[in-house]
């Protein structure tokens, strides 16, 4: 019993020394200060093969969307990130494969991810009628309703959605754009009861 409930102490000072315990009333819906970050889908085929065995073993491939260049400005950054690294040499093949994967997914013509982007603290959260109101004058200018009401995102997906939407030129304030990632995010989350 004694030697149990030592053994039980030390665990929870090994959990709070790793950073794995969560205080009590801390949920995990709890809402996040540091800047939003984009979400890049992986790609398909001969060019993931390429990022995978030349790219992820030192950063994963979200950051590529926060820049929007064309071929030449993709190649200098390519460079110019990675002069100290002999490892990132790729034959002409892959990278003319990744070249064309970059441009056409983060060309000159894309929004590039704002790296400023801080969601402020909501206190007030929208009812359905509220939030269908914004919906109709910040969103449906461009598409459907069908096109919101048909995704599914976590929390932080729907803020990578709408960060991009007021890329495109959605207009919509940061209040507004958090208010309406929690409404999304409850009422068209990836929770399967959704
Ligand atoms: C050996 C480690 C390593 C490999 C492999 C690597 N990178 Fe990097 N990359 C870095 C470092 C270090 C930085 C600079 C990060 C920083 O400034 O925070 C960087 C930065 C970048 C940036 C700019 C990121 C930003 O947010 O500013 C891009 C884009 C990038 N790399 C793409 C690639 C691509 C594409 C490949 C594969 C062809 C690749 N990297 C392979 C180490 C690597
Ligand atoms: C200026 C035009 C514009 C406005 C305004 C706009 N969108 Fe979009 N939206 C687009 C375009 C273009 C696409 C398809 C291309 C893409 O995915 O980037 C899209 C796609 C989407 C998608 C599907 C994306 C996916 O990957 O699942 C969702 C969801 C969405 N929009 C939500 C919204 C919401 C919510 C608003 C209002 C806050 C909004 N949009 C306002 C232009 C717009």
């Amino acid at each position: 019993m004694k030697a149990n409930s030592r053994k039980s102490a030390t665990s929870w000072a090994v959990l709070v020394l790793v950073g794995l315990w969560v205080p009590p009333g801390a949920s995990a819906g709890a809402q996040d200060r540091s800047a939003a970050r984009p979400s890049v889908e992986r790609p398909d085929g001969p060019v993931w093969q390429v990022i995978r065995q030349n790219c992820i073993s030192c950063h994963g491939i979200d950051d590529y969307a926060f820049f929007a260049l064309d071929r030449a400005g993709w190649v200098d950054l390519i460079d110019s990130q990675h002069m100290d690294y002999e490892d990132v040499v790729l034959s002409d093949d892959d990278r003319n494969l990744l070249l064309d994967w970059l441009v056409a997914e983060f060309g000159a013509d894309s929004e590039a991810f704002p790296r400023s982007y801080i969601p402020p603290e909501i206190t007030v959260f929208f009812t359905d009628p509220e939030a269908f109101r914004l919906m109709e004058r910040a969103c449906t200018p461009c598409h459907g309703m069908d096109r919101i009401n048909e995704s599914r995102y976590s929390l932080d997906g729907w803020r990578v959605v709408l960060v991009n939407m007021r890329e495109q030129g959605a207009v919509i304030t940061d209040e507004e754009l958090e208010t309406l990632v929690e409404w999304l995010s409850r009422t068209r989350g990836i929770n399967p009861n959704q």
